[in-house]
């Protein structure tokens, strides 16, 4: 393979255009490398105003970065595409799986957005982070009564997956003297191509009520008093490249939708999920965000029209698109190992642990030297992690300028699905993150210490070593 170049970039201080991606700042998905992306004199990589060498002297590694501006202008562009292409009203909900953290769901939340959360975790993150209960849905296909109740109590939005939420909510709303505001989440029987574990639109799915249950669902529920079913939902994957798939459930859900309301029940939301990709590499091309809004609205025009119904209010529920360009992990270089003929082994102080989705799903990413980005690659590498496990490797046939033992690995997009993915894996504890805006970083997640990790450990009296 010959070695990579990384293409010209930008004058320091100015935007740059790393590994040909240009510089898209109403459709961030698209972007390898966060907006505030830049070389100082020295050509180093900085973001948001701030080197990353000083960053990762300051907080260590590995470590998350997180580009405010990237992530508020992602916020914008759903908002402003969803203003531009829908004439009724809209809400996009942040999916904060792909990423949870109060700073997180405070600034969703100064943006205008609503959020998406499945378990109590994320549901305390967000009204803690100052996001308005009544913009937040509770998913889950597997809520426990804390969870329901936490809902419940706060006049957060339930998004029913199955019949025991409806059992449960039955005794835990009117207990709770509240009436209880309902999505119904159903699987709309539509395949896409993406890694099959993400997948979850076709109806071999553990998510949702099967369209054969919805019609004896609605009946039901039209007789409790204790609930009040303002949407529907169905969500048919994630990281998708085609618009036909979305296109094709808005014409499922206005079935659905005309159902309900032939039901007596007032629904007022259609909630299509998320779902929309992202560009890991070069080689990705993904919808823009407002292709995607516009694809997601025209289709739900067309069919309430064809259907003659009223215009319901347009959810959806972006993870991805909304954080993970904004996102970067800067880690140190370690050891190497030169197999003649066969491979060279860069070992990261990272990996799976922080970063769990190449071995997960083998995705690729795209990784330069901080200190280094547009240098010409002279060797191919594989970057692999510090977990005793041979599969954890972060990145294949990375074509990287002479690297040695102390430099810095910058790897892009890691925004979503890597922090709300991590473990301990090994015992090693998880990194700290920072957001950076116009030269200035803020701690947002604090690095966990090792000692943390035995917090949770309990050693029964007989085990204790004797004095
Ligand atoms: N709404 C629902 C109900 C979902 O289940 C998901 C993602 C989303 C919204 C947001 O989807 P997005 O816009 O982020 O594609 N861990 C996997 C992704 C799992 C997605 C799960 N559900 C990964 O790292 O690729």
């Amino acid at each position: 393979m010959p070695p990579m170049t990384i293409s010209p970039i930008a004058p320091a201080g100015q935007a740059v255009r790393p590994l040909e991606a240009s510089v898209d700042r109403d459709s961030p998905n698209r972007n390898l490398t966060p907006l505030s992306t830049s070389l100082d004199g020295e050509d180093r990589l900085q973001v948001g105003g701030c080197d990353l060498g000083d960053l990762a002297r300051r907080y260590g590694t590995p470590l998350y970065v997180l580009d405010e501006d990237t992530l508020r202008a992602s916020c914008r562009a759903y908002h402003e595409a969803l203003a531009a292409h829908y004439p009724g009203p809209s809400l996009a909900l942040y999916a904060s799986k792909a990423n949870s953290s109060l700073v997180l769901s405070a600034l969703v939340a100064s943006e205008g957005l609503g959020l998406d959360a499945v378990s109590a975790g994320e549901l305390l993150t967000a009204l803690q982070g100052g996001m308005p209960p009544e913009r937040i849905v509770l998913h889950g296909n597997n809520k426990s009564d804390e969870e329901l109740s936490l809902a419940v109590t706060h006049g957060v939005t339930v998004v029913v997956d199955n019949d025991h939420d409806l059992e449960r909510l039955a005794e835990l709303a009117p207990a709770a003297g509240r009436v209880v505001p309902l999505m119904l989440r159903f699987t709309p029987g539509i395949e896409c191509h993406t890694h099959e574990y993400i997948r979850t639109g076709h109806l071999d799915s553990k998510f949702g009520f099967d369209p054969d249950q919805l019609e004896p669902v609605l009946r039901r529920l039209a007789g409790s008093a204790w609930a009040r079913l303002t949407g529907l939902h169905a969500h048919i994957g994630s990281q998708i490249f085609e618009l036909q798939p979305h296109r094709d459930l808005a014409g499922v859900m206005a079935d659905a939708l005309a159902l309900a309301r032939s039901l007596g029940h007032p629904v007022t939301d259609l909630n299509v999920g998320g779902g929309l990709g992202i560009r890991y590499v070069a080689s990705d091309d993904p919808p823009t965000i407002q292709e995607w809004v516009k694809g997601v609205a025209q289709a739900v025009m067309q069919a309430c029209r064809q259907r003659n119904l009223e215009l319901p209010r347009l959810l959806c529920e972006p993870g991805r698109s909304l954080v993970a360009t904004a996102g970067l992990t800067v880690y140190t270089i370690g050891s190497r190992k030169q197999i003649p003929g066969l491979r060279t082994y860069l070992s990261v102080d990272g990996g799976m642990s922080d970063n769990p989705r190449p071995i997960t799903y083998q995705s690729s990413y795209t990784a330069v030297l901080a200190e280094r980005p547009t240098a010409v690659a002279t060797e191919t590498v594989t970057v692999a992690g510090k977990h005793c496990e041979s599969g954890d490797v972060l990145l294949r046939d990375l074509a990287l300028p002479a690297s040695a033992s102390g430099d810095l690995l910058v790897v892009f997009a890691t925004g979503a699905y890597n922090a709300s993915m991590a473990s301990n894996y090994n015992r090693i504890p998880r990194p700290a993150a920072v957001l950076v805006q116009g030269g200035q970083s803020e701690l947002v997640q604090r690095r966990e210490r090792p000692d943390e990790l035995l917090l949770h450990d309990v050693l029964p009296e007989r085990f204790r070593p004797v004095a």
